[in-house]
């Protein structure tokens, strides 16, 4: 497995150490970028949205639990065909398609040490080859927004829909700043 790291800062530097040399990221890392973004951005917009109708999070928990997986499939609908996107986390909510296999943990773990050691950024990414796909994994870090449904003190009724929701829920417990888990996108050589 080859594995290494790109994050802004490395780019940066070897964008002034090497100016004769290219400093972009390598097409398939971008590409994977643009497919995380894509669903990082259809949840978030939906997610933001149902917070604010309703503040204590009931409904967008509700919302979460029947549509998450659906935006999901939406976002990869419109994927080429070799490419997928998905989410993944070391403690899952979602046990059902959330569950990481044993590369997502190993880059989960890296991204938990960065974080200890003060090292992740906004930017930090993670790019590993898997056979003949490479695959681009972006850190969700943990908010403040996120802790109403991820955080130690749930309201009861936030508490009691999860539990009726995905009673294997593990996804609890996060403080602010914790890696909550990653977006990962996968590219097929083609
Ligand atoms: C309103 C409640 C709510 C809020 C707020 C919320 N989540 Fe979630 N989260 C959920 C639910 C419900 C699921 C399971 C969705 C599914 O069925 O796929 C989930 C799943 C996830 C997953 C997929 C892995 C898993 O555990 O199944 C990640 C990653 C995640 N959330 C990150 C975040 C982050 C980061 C934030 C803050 C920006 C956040 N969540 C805010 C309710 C919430």
């Amino acid at each position: 497995m080859k594995h290494f790291s790109l994050t802004a800062t490395a780019m940066l530097l070897s964008a002034t150490a090497l100016m004769a040399q290219p400093s972009e990221p390598m097409p398939v890392t971008k590409e994977g970028i643009s497919y995380i973004k894509m669903l990082g951005k259809a949840l978030k917009t939906k997610l933001k949205a149902h917070m604010k109708k309703d503040p204590t999070g009931l409904e967008a928990l509700a919302f979460c639990s029947g549509s998450a997986d659906t935006i999901t499939k939406e976002v990869n609908a419109k994927l080429p065909a070799y490419a997928k996107v998905r989410r993944t986390a070391l403690k899952v909510r979602n046990d059902k398609v959330n569950i990481p296999d044993e590369t997502d943990v190993k880059v989960m773990e890296k991204f938990e040490k960065a974080i200890a050691e003060h090292q992740l950024n906004e930017k930090s990414i993670e790019v590993v080859k898997v056979g003949d796909t490479t695959r681009v994994y972006k850190p969700l870090v943990t908010k403040k927004v996120c802790l109403k449904c991820h955080g130690t003190d749930l309201s009861p009724k936030i508490a009691e829909a999860i539990k009726s929701a995905y009673p294997n829920d593990k996804a609890t417990g996060f403080k602010e700043g914790d890696l909550r888990g990653v977006i990962v996108a996968e590219i097929k050589k083609h």
